[in-house]
C-alpha cells in the first residue's frame, strides 16, 4: 500500500495534533507581562485595546479562552462612567466577546453592576455592547481604544472587590 501525498498529511496530523495539543505551548494560549501584550491579544479577538486599564502586571490566557488578568491593586478607571477593577480579573474570551466572570463592575447612576459580556457583533457598526444584567449598553468602539489610568482608593476594595460585584449601593 503507497500513501498519497494527501493521506499522508491527514496521517501527520492524526498523529502529531493530539501531542501538539497537550504541550503547554499550543497556539491559543499565551501569557503577558503588560498591557501592551494585553492591548495585541483583544485586538487579534476583534475587541478594543483598552478594555483593561493600564496597570495590568499581567495576565494568562489558556487554550480554552480563560483570561485571568493581574493589576497591581484594586482600582477605579473613568470611561465614559467608572469602571472597578479587581485585583484579578477573570473572564472567557472568545473572538468578539470577553464574558466576564469577575472583578469588573460599572458605575451606573447609583449603583455598581457587574459587567457581564462585552461583545462586538458588528465590527463595521463601530460600537460595542456590554451587558450589566439590567440593561445593555451600547456605546462607541473608540472610547475603549486607549487603557485608562486606574486609580486605587482607600477602601475600595472592602466597597466592591470584596463581594464578588453584586450590585452595590455606591455609598
Ligand atoms: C468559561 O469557559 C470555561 C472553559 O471553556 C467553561 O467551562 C465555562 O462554562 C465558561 N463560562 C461561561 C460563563 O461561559
Amino acid at each position: 500500500m503507497s500513501l498519497t501525498p494527501r493521506s499522508s498529511v491527514v496521517l501527520f496530523l492524526v498523529l502529531i495534533l493530539p501531542l501538539a495539543g497537550a504541550g503547554t505551548g499550543t497556539a491559543a494560549a499565551a501569557a503577558g507581562y503588560s498591557s501592551d501584550d494585553l492591548h495585541k491579544v483583544l485586538e487579534n479577538h476583534g475587541l478594543p485595546a483598552g478594555l483593561f486599564p493600564r496597570s495590568v502586571k499581567s495576565y494568562n490566557l489558556d487554550q480554552n479562552g480563560r483570561l485571568e488578568v493581574h493589576l497591581d491593586e484594586p482600582c477605579l478607571a473613568q470611561y465614559e462612567t467608572r469602571v472597578f477593577f479587581d485585583r484579578v480579573v477573570r473572564a472567557n474570551l472568545s473572538f468578539g466577546q470577553l464574558k466576564v466572570l469577575e472583578g469588573m463592575s460599572r458605575q451606573e447612576l447609583f449603583l455598581w453592576l457587574p459587567v457581564k459580556d462585552i461583545i462586538v457583533r458588528d465590527p463595521s457598526s463601530g460600537l460595542i455592547v456590554i451587558d450589566i444584567g439590567l440593561a445593555f449598553k451600547h456605546l462607541s468602539f473608540s472610547r475603549f481604544e486607549d487603557s485608562p489610568v486606574c486609580r486605587s482608593k482607600p477602601g475600595i476594595w472592602l466597597k466592591l472587590g470584596g463581594r464578588k460585584g453584586a450590585g452595590l449601593k455606591d455609598q
